[in-house]
């Protein structure tokens, strides 16, 4: 879609497939504001940058708008000044990333991609095993062994010990007992998963994104606007896992400086949206058969009779876009 506009943003002219896009087929004349057509989130990003904006394309990034029938739509945009006079006009390029865009899972070889997440499952689980184990083995196992010797040593010279030095040893014996509690609870407390009932959705999620920046020196903006009171338990743990498993993508592959998080209630649904300044994701990649992470969310989000979108704009990074309905 191309959009002129004068420097006031009023409309000079829309390409026909702006018009087919707005359902515009009046003569066009100068009272439409463009924002009568791109929407807010866009028009403000313009007046934001309108300093900025030169005669060479400027990216605007993805925003969302509403085409005529009120369906929100993807516009990777650019945008760019033509001089006119002492004054100037924009000229806003605009490609629709809708057609990049991933709904329900439709891929043709779901088999063999659902085979290939129960793999990936069992490997995670059985690396998971082996490392429950070592650490049992290796810190369990040591002050067990540590606490054995002590007490054996213990009863062999028990009769000749004063009521003083039996004191010693138990106390002694007890800093061991100590510290094998710990070291349970240590271990406990690793393979125990965030717990969602505890700290409630809006602070474990708080905790995970700070934790998430602290440790990849990701900066992050956050955003809360639900309603934790009316989210299952379900649907919590759902949201919980994709935003790890997305952000665990941006700390991974993005190359990004900062990631915008935000999760709001809209229309009966959960709308989940993690956008981050990066790389941005090759096209082909969310279809691949390799992509085990995103299938493996496209399964959470199917489950949850949801939407997953992935947003691949150009200089802007990659925006991962999830729908979940909030059901009683
Ligand atoms: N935020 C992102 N920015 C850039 N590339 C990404 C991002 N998220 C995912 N990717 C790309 O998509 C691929 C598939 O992701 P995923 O299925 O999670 O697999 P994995 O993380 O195990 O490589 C990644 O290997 C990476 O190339
Ligand atoms: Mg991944």
């Amino acid at each position: 879609m191309v959009i002129f506009a004068n420097d006031s943003l009023h409309l000079i002219e829309i390409n026909e497939e702006g018009k087919r896009l707005f359902n515009f087929n009046e003569e066009i004349a100068l009272p439409y504001s463009v924002s009568d057509f791109i929407g807010e989130e866009l028009t403000k990003k313009i007046k934001e940058h309108s300093k900025k904006i030169t005669e060479k394309p400027f990216s605007l990034g993805v925003s969302e708008i509403y085409d005529k029938n009120g369906k929100e739509i993807y516009l990777d945009s650019y945008i760019q000044k033509t001089k006119k006079g002492k004054s100037f006009d924009y000229l806003l390029t605009s490609l629709d990333v809708n057609y990049q865009v991933l709904a329900k899972n439709q891929e043709i070889n779901a088999n063999l991609q659902l085979r290939a997440l129960y793999n990936r499952i069992e490997k995670i689980q059985e690396i998971e095993r082996n490392r429950v184990s070592r650490e049992i083995h290796d810190e369990l196992g040591q002050v067990l062994t540590a606490l054995k010797i002590r007490i054996s040593l213990f009863g062999r010279k028990f009769t000749r010990l004063s009521i003083i030095e039996v004191d010693d040893e138990l106390i002694d014996i007890l800093g061991y007992i100590n510290n094998t509690i710990k070291t349970v609870k240590k271990i406990a407390l690793e393979l125990k998963p965030v717990r969602i009932e505890e700290l409630g959705f809006s602070d474990a999620i708080r905790w995970y994104v700070q934790d998430f920046s602290k440790k990849s020196a990701i900066k992050y903006k956050l955003t809360l606007k639900q309603n934790d009171d009316l989210l299952s338990e379900d649907l919590t743990t759902t949201a919980y896992r994709l935003i790890q498993e997305s952000l665990t993508n941006v700390a991974k592959h993005s190359k990004a400086m900062k990631v915008n998080i935000s999760i709001r209630t809209i229309n009966e649904k959960l709308k989940i949206e993690i956008a981050d300044n990066g790389i941005g994701m090759k096209f082909p990649i969310i279809f691949s058969k390799d992509s085990l992470g995103i299938i493996g969310m496209k399964e959470r989000v199917n489950t949850a009779n949801g939407t997953i979108r992935f947003l691949l704009g150009k200089l802007s990074g990659t925006r991962v876009i999830i729908d979940l309905p909030i059901k009683n």
